[in-house]
């Protein structure tokens, strides 16, 4: 009712749900026999007769991915029996606009166990969130090649192993949270072949090695956290053309060398960075207060410093709400 808009189309869907009753014989009659495998339930809380269409293959893929999560304390995956995945009892599954598994969200159940190669059979889902669980080993690299899959999110479990480089193949990803895990080795450079990506997160986990110059050429990121690991070389030159960039995170690692002196007017929509306890040294670069939108810049906790340039002095007297720290 809140697509209409206003009291005639809430008069229209009031007279809907008291003709549906009076339907509902005949949508039955005429609708089950037609396709046996339909099965049509009419709500008389909202209204709507919903429709569903038996998906076997699935139902039985979900199970699979049910196998490896083998602690389950609060039975929610319980109700994951016969063949209508897109209808209730099924918990944490979205069927959007059909009869497919599209969303799947398991998040903050207390889920343990594996996260099993047979989720990636899973081909048109859109979404998956099972963040804040307690699943361990290691992240499907398949799950990179999921057709449709756009969010991926896994924060706050204990995955362990790499950062599958297979995001860069996919084709469809555009937000990845990969953290607060365990995950080890080096943020794979092959990640930013994905040129839809755009909210990367890998931030609290035990990654070693370099900040991939190469996410400087991934014109669509927008936020790029990676603090709280073990990263270290130096703070890229080559993400001063990041035009949508917003928030650049990557405090708590060891970073060396200085801030680029080449972050400036090209970063059009940069708001927030922060390079705090790190290994930086030299001089805070004037060029940093020609950021268009910058409101957050934390550079406390590293080596050796400079003054503070008149120019950023300046912003932060000017802009209220502007933070500057270090
Ligand atoms: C993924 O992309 C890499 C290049 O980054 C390529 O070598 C590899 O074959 C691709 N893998 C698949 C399964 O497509
Ligand atoms: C970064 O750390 C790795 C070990 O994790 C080391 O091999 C590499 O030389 C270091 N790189 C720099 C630039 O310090
Ligand atoms: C920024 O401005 C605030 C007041 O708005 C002031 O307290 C703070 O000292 C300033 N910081 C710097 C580095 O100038």
């Amino acid at each position: 009712m809140t697509r209409g808009g206003g009291t005639a189309s809430a008069a229209r869907a009031a007279a809907r749900a008291a003709a549906l009753p009076l339907l509902l014989p005949l949508l039955l009659a005429t609708t089950i026999p037609l396709a046996r495998a339909r099965v049509d339930l009419y709500d008389p809380y909202t209204g709507y007769v919903d429709h569903a269409v038996a998906n076997p293959a699935q139902a039985s893929i979900l199970r699979r991915v049910r196998d490896g999560m083998t602690d389950d304390p609060n039975r929610a995956l319980l109700n994951w029996e016969g063949d209508y995945p897109c209808k209730q009892p099924w918990v944490g599954i979205r069927c959007y606009q059909g009869n497919d598994v599209t969303h799947l969200d398991l998040s903050h159940r207390s889920i343990g166990g594996d996260l099993l190669d047979a989720i990636a059979e899973l081909d048109t889902l859109v979404e998956l969130d099972l963040s804040s669980n307690f699943l361990t080993g290691p992240i499907p690299t398949a799950i990179g090649l999921m057709p449709r899959l756009a969010t991926l999110n896994l924060r706050a479990n204990r995955f362990t192993g790499g950062v599958p480089a297979t995001l860069g193949n996919s084709s469809s990803l555009r937000h990845v949270s990969l953290a607060q895990n365990r995950l080890r080795g080096t943020i794979p450079a092959a990640a930013a072949n994905n040129a839809k990506l755009t909210t990367l997160d890998l931030s609290a986990n035990a990654l070693t090695g370099p900040i991939p110059t190469e996410f400087g050429g991934v014109a669509a990121l927008v936020e790029l956290h990676v603090a709280k690991n073990m990263l270290n070389g130096t703070v890229p030159r080559e993400f001063a053309g990041l035009a949508r960039l917003r928030s650049f995170r990557a405090q708590g690692n060891v970073l060396e060398g200085t801030v680029p002196d080449n972050w400036g007017s090209g970063m059009l929509d940069l708001e927030a960075i922060d390079l705090s306890r790190n290994f930086l040294y030299g001089d805070v670069p004037a060029n940093l207060a020609n950021i268009p939108k910058l409101r957050e810049l934390r550079l406390n906790h590293n080596q050796v410093w400079g003054t503070t340039p008149a120019a950023l002095i300046a912003l932060n007297a000017s802009v209220p709400g502007f933070v500057i720290v270090r």
